[in-house]
């Protein structure tokens, strides 16, 4: 069995203020694996404990209490730091330096062979689509260029684990759409990826697998089917039944609802050729047909709008 690229078993975190004597709960026996080669979304409300999560996966914070590895190793320890990339949530760029040396201090920072700095730095920059940016100071880019400065400098290493942190907030839709496409470029390389977020629609465009936690409890996970479902049933968005033929649909096991402009009929997927068929036996036109499937933010809301574990 190949190694998760993360493990995290029975992991409790609590920090502890001195000064107002209080102590805050973080994490409380969080267990979860992420595979090699995955694309893992970690989700929660604001306060979730996501953020501490990867800080104790980085070897930022040590756990109370838990196993944890990363890419077989102890948080911290230089061979899973030299395979990582990392993006913090909020992160802050030398306003004065233009994105080409940014990278070229990391890289000398990381200890990588400068020799090569100029071919990898123009790739990297291509990558994330800064080519052309290279020598505007970083305090005149926008915030989705930040961030992609900022997965560029997360992949000097070409890391096979990436860790990022809220990639795509406060960006506006363009932005998003840019670091998702990333993501998704980034996939495709094997790269193994471990996001948070709680924007949840445009995760479901990404990612194979979800972790849901709220306040510092797993909630959830699973992969997108796991969690939505498979599609079992279709939808099918016809122009108006007479009285008759919806009645004889209900008697055959179809479930009809009844819109301003159209009847949206369910079967289980199985039984879909025959309800086309029947349609269009009938004179019917079908406007659409579609696999149904709840959405992850429907879930999420269910799961995290009533705060109890489900
Ligand atoms: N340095 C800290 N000291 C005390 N409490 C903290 C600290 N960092 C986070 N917390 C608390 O821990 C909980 C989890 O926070 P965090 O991991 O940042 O959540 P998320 O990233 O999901 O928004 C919250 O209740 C937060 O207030
Ligand atoms: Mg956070």
């Amino acid at each position: 069995m190949t190694t998760p690229a993360i493990e995290f078993k029975e992991v409790t975190k609590v920090y502890r203020r001195r000064l107002a004597g209080q102590e805050v709960p973080a994490l409380t026996h969080v267990s979860f694996e992420v595979g090699a080669g995955e694309v893992c979304a970690f989700l929660g409300p604001n306060g979730a404990g996501k953020t501490t999560s990867i800080n104790i996966l980085m070897g930022f914070l040590y756990a109370d209490y838990g196993k944890i590895s990363v890419l077989g190793y102890e948080p911290g320890d230089v061979r899973a730091k030299q395979k990582t990339g990392f993006v913090p949530e909020n992160f802050a760029f030398y306003k004065h330096l233009n994105a080409e040396k940014l990278l070229r201090f990391h890289l000398a920072l990381a200890g990588g062979d400068m020799t090569k700095s100029i071919g990898l730095i123009r790739d990297l920059l291509f990558k994330v689509q800064l080519q052309g940016y290279e020598k505007l100071k970083i305090g005149k880019y926008s915030r989705g260029m930040v961030q992609r400065l900022g997965i560029a400098q997360a992949l000097l290493s070409d890391p096979q684990l990436l860790l990022l942190d809220e990639p795509t907030s406060g960006l506006d839709p363009a932005g998003r759409k840019e670091v998702k496409e990333l993501i998704h470029t980034m996939k495709g390389e094997g790269k193994t990826i471990f996001l948070s977020s709680h924007i949840l629609s445009e995760v479901e465009q990404i990612c194979d697998r979800a972790i849901i936690i709220d306040k510092g409890r797993l909630v959830r996970m699973g992969s997108l089917n796991e969690l939505l479902g498979t599609g079992d049933h279709v939808e099918i968005l016809a122009n108006g039944l007479s009285p008759e033929v919806e009645a004889a649909l209900v008697e055959w096991g179809a479930t009809i609802e009844r819109g301003p402009n159209s009847v949206r009929i369910t079967v289980p997927v199985t039984r879909k050729r025959e309800l086309v068929e029947k349609l269009w036996a009938s004179g019917f036109d079908l406007l659409s047909m579609n696999p149904v499937r709840s959405s992850l933010e429907e879930l999420y809301l269910k799961l995290i709008g009533t705060g109890v574990p489900v």
